[in-house]
């Protein structure tokens, strides 16, 4: 078993990844139940294809399992499902010592993080991410959101987790293009200040998404590592360290803004896509080679994700996709934050970006691939 901690003083916790985990569950969260029981929340699909096992496990050390399972979905992320799943809950008569386990993707992860922040002034949860893009993202750092009307995840808070458990065999029932979209998410630690891991990732991508054990586990250890690092020095996103997590994001926002948050464009295809841009916008700066920014174009386009406006389905062109990037982001005349690239495993913040000449790029962009 890989065992990764995140450095949070009190709110310290355990990262354990280990391929069939699930079924050595009852083993490893028995100590967390109380009074021989454990409340597991999660999603209709997981429930399906996932809570069997984790149940059986849990059974088996005498433990037992009250699901309560919500729809599968980003709209799970809202007001109504939060207060169902509170009052659920409180109906199960949860107390402040107790540890909710979250099984599922980002949604639930999210969902479940924020209800346990506030339910009784903030009790336990434990993740237990099944989406490769919670594995390697969301289940660790401790952001918590639902969704509200003017935008994605702006009701919420930062709350830790007390334990992350990892089996990467979840990923066996995962659709592949969530795995793909998951991967978004590894290559990004390697382009962020990893350039060893970026050359690993080009000789596994292969094996990770063909399901290969060995190649799943290293790239969630690789890249829980990065992050928990990254959390553990910036955990309220307030020294700008933790903002390099964002690489590709500015971009991939306004792409999937384009796209209507829809299945159209996943949001780790979102994110592929917005790295090659931040690599080929970077080049076109004169930052970065025009060689670094053709490479990580060509693997993300190897595996099969979305590396341009037109693979990314993205009809608007360049000022009004900056016109979505300027709507939640606070923008000092003309110019707003931006993660750009030295070249690979060389982001970095830039303040200077100027608007209208990332609108033109844009516009390149799209005269070149027609988009
Ligand atoms: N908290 C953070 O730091 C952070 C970081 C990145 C993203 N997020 C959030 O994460 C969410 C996206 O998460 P996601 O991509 O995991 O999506 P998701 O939770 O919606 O899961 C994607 C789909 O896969 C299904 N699924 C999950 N695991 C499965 C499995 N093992 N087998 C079969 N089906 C399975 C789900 O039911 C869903 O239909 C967004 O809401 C985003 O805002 C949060
Ligand atoms: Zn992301």
């Amino acid at each position: 078993m890989a065992l990764v901690r995140v450095a949070l003083d009190a709110r310290s916790y355990d990262i354990l990844i280990e391929q069939g985990a699930l079924d050595r569950a009852g083993e490893i969260l028995r100590g967390y139940a109380r009074k021989g029981r454990l409340v597991v929340v999660t999603d209709a699909h997981v429930a399906r294809a996932q809570l069997p096992r984790l149940e059986a496990s849990l059974r088996a050390a005498n433990v037992a399992v009250e699901p309560i399972i919500l729809p599968p979905g980003e709209q799970t992320k809202s007001w109504r499902h939060l207060e169902e799943l509170l009052d659920a809950l409180l109906a199960l008569e949860i107390e402040r010592g107790d540890h909710i386990i979250a099984l599922g993707g980002g949604v639930i992860g999210d969902l479940v993080g924020f209800a346990a922040s506030i339910l009784k002034r903030g009790c336990h949860f434990i993740q237990v991410p099944t989406t490769l893009l919670a594995q390697v993202d969301s289940s660790v750092g401790g952001k918590t959101a639902i969704n509200a009307k003017a935008g994605k995840n702006l009701i919420g808070a930062f709350y830790q987790p007390a334990l992350v458990l990892i089996d990467p065999s979840t990923l066996d029932s995962l659709p592949p293009r969530e795995t793909r979209a998951g991967y978004a998410e590894v290559v990004k630690y390697g382009l962020i200040d990893d350039p060893a891991f970026f050359d690993w990732c080009e000789a596994n991508a292969g094996a990770l998404l063909a399901g290969d054990p060995d190649a799943r586990t290293k790239a969630i250890e690789k890249s829980v590592q990065a992050k928990a690092a990254i959390v553990a020095d910036d955990e309220r996103e307030t020294s700008g360290r933790r903002a390099l997590l964002n690489l590709g994001h500015t971009f991939g926002h306004a792409l999937e803004a384009d796209t209507g948050f829809s299945d159209t464009l996943l949001h780790g295809e979102g994110v592929a896509a917005g790295m090659a841009l931040a690599f080929r916008y970077s080049a076109r700066l004169g930052l970065c080679s025009a060689e670094d920014a053709a490479r990580v174009t060509a693997h993300l386009k190897a595996v099969g994700l979305p590396h341009d406006l037109a693979t990314a389905h993205v009809k608007a062109d360049g000022p009004a996709l900056v016109g979505h990037m300027l709507h939640d982001k606070k923008m000092a005349a003309g110019t707003l934050p931006f993660l750009l690239a030295r070249g690979i495993g060389q982001t970095f913040l830039s303040k200077d970006v100027v608007l209208d000449d990332v609108a033109a790029f844009l516009d390149e962009e799209r005269a070149q691939t027609g988009a």
